[in-house]
């Protein structure tokens, strides 16, 4: 994905957005130990990075997995399912170049609108997905399981070209 690379914010040195594949599962695995509360399961991030209707990209700085971002292709639909952010380097803008980037892969896969659900108290997670435009759709109550509420979102997705 040579056209999404971006220059990192912080020391000038190269950060490029890259399709995730199994060479990065024991990163993924630790991104997500620290950034989602271990999401999955290393069999479960070996599906996540094997199979075709399933992207998932990262912000690599040298050998380093920065961030990553994670979505099902079904039909037309873009349905998100990670996007985290190395507690060291948020509030530079990756999280927005990641969700920037998968959005636009969707895109060209076909995809008309991207859908999530995040936790109604996740203040950031919230603020980035409205600042590209996702809107709540409902409330799904007690969805995770320390009890707190899961907020549905959509965002249509403007064609490419
Ligand atoms: C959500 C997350 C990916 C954001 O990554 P990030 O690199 O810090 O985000 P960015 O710097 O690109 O910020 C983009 C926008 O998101 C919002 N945002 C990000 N962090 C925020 C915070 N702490 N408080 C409020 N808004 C925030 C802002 O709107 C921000 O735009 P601005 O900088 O112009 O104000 C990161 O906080 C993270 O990994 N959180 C833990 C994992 C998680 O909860 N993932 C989402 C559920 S799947």
């Amino acid at each position: 994905m040579g056209n999404v690379g971006i220059r990192a914010p912080r020391n000038g040195s190269a950060i490029t957005v890259i399709e995730l594949d199994t060479s990065w599962l024991s990163a993924c695995l630790d991104l997500d130990q620290r950034c989602l509360r271990g999401l999955w399961n290393e069999e479960q991030w070996r599906r996540e990075l094997e199979e075709p209707q399933r992207l998932c990209l990262g912000l690599i700085e040298g050998e380093r997995l920065l961030g990553l971002a994670c979505g099902w292709l079904v039909v037309d639909e873009l349905h998100i399912t990670a996007v985290a952010v190395d507690p060291d380097r948020r509030r530079c803008g990756l999280g927005r170049s990641l969700l920037d980037a998968l959005l636009q892969r969707a895109r060209m896969e076909g995809a008309r609108h991207a859908t999530l659900e995040v936790a109604s108290d996740n203040t950031a997670a919230v603020g980035l997905y409205d600042s590209h435009g996702f809107q709540i759709a409902g409330r799904r109550p007690n969805y995770y399981r320390d009890g707190r509420d899961a907020l549905i979102q959509w965002c249509r997705l403007t064609p490419t070209g």
